[in-house]
């Protein structure tokens, strides 16, 4: 049984006062809070077992190192891939998207084009853009129709066998959008060409099977799953990771250096070189299981209500626009009120102790689609309650009192 009160217990933070008010957490989109399993773990480690993986021979040493290689199968299970050897430890979805783009982009040549979509972050469009001034590769934009859904239309006539690499989203940072990854991914590749997701809003928001799905890449940060931050995962295909050439040398990613040749590491080792964050997996893997044991039913179905009660309740103020009403969206409200600037609302939400993100939230391509320069945007997690929603629409109701 999903229970948002026992949820809320485990989050510590969650008892914080800002400005003397209770917080209302509702950025969870740009990093969710840690529960005490994740913290405890933390802590635990630091405290009595922290010695460097994959290179010590004494206890501690290969204790960690079996608690990391664990913590990648606890992953591999979480996303539905076939082998630990696909699952590659980085700093963030960022590091693995850049990842991709370089050593995968080794194979892009002038001819190729990419495409990404015009609802990405940019850290799913910067990477391919550095990509194409390398190589002279084309870059070309999957656009979307102003209700927030993918033009499907406008992606298909764009595909052609030219087309190497499609970047998309699992999960719109600013729209909620959930595009249709099995037909995005499908339709790439009977163009032959590779499918890069970006799974950072997605994997909290949905179940993640990247078999099933059969995409050839998958990025995600630990810090929006309830795990710290400077940890995330690169999910690809056995067969591109076995051919694609390493990213950055160094320790750990190497079978022999010789001044002569050098050899590398077997996956996923190859793409994981100096001291990984191996506290951070362990503790990634803490927050998995927490995920994990929570009914996943009802955690779907509350962030749904919340969605939708937020939906109405924000509906019924004067000039409030909503940007992004895709079938299926999550959790994600991005909007405006004409004639408030969003920095200005989210600072009077503040003072009251409701903390949303504003500004582009670094997707400039959507702000220019809908002519804005930036907008308010809140974002759910299981620990928020339909209490917190009617706080936020008080909130907004008393800011734009004070500032109309
Ligand atoms: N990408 C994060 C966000 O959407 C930081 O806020």
């Amino acid at each position: 049984m999903f229970d948002v009160d026992a949820i809320r217990r485990e989050f510590p933070i969650l008892q914080t006062k800002v400005h003397g008010k209770d917080l209302v957490y509702l950025d969870s989109g740009a990093t969710a809070q840690k529960p005490l399993v994740v913290i405890e773990k933390i802590t635990s480690l630091y405290s009595s077992c922290n010695a460097n993986i994959h290179r010590g021979a004494h206890y501690m040493s290969g204790k960690v190192t079996e608690e990391y290689e664990q913590a990648r199968d606890t992953v591999r299970d979480f996303i539905g891939a076939r082998s630990t050897k696909s699952i590659v430890f980085t700093s963030g979805a960022t590091a693995s998207i850049n990842l991709v783009a370089n050593s995968f982009g080794s194979f892009i040549s002038y001819k190729d084009e990419i495409l990404v979509s015009e609802m990405e972050h940019h850290s799913n469009i910067v990477p391919w853009q550095l990509l194409c001034a390398r190589t002279g590769a084309t870059l070309k934009v999957i656009p979307f129709l102003d209700n927030g859904e993918i033009d499907m239309n406008a992606y298909s006539t764009l595909l052609n066998s030219d087309t190497k690499i499609v970047a998309i989203t699992q999960a719109s940072n600013v729209l909620g959008t959930m595009p249709d990854l099995k037909n995005i991914i499908t339709m790439a590749h009977e163009v032959g060409a590779k499918v890069m997701v970006d799974g950072c809003q997605g994997i909290v928001h949905s179940t993640t099977d990247v078999t099933d799905l059969d995409c050839d890449f998958y990025a995600f940060s630990g810090h929006k799953l309830y795990a710290p931050t400077g940890i995330g995962v690169l999910y690809g295909k056995e067969e591109l990771l076995e051919e694609m050439p390493p990213y950055m040398g160094g320790g750990d990613m190497v079978a022999r250096v010789s001044f002569e040749t050098t050899t590398y590491a077997a996956l996923p080792l190859k793409f994981e070189a100096g001291t990984s964050n191996y506290i951070g997996a362990i503790a990634l893997s803490e927050a998995i299981k927490f995920v994990k044991g929570i009914d996943k039913e009802g955690a779907e179905s509350h962030l749904h209500s919340l969605l939708t009660y937020a939906t109405t309740l924000l509906s019924t103020i004067d000039g409030l626009t909503i940007y992004g009403q895709a079938e299926g969206k999550c959790s994600i409200i991005s909007f405006n009120i004409d004639g408030v600037h969003p920095y200005d609302l989210a600072l009077l939400l503040d003072k009251q102790g409701v903390a949303v993100r504003s500004g582009t939230h670094c997707a400039e391509p959507i702000m220019k689609h809908y002519s804005i320069s930036g907008s308010v945007r809140a974002s759910f997690a299981i620990y928020n309650t339909k209490e917190e929603v009617d706080m936020l629409f008080k909130a907004v109701e008393v800011a734009v009192n004070m500032l109309k």
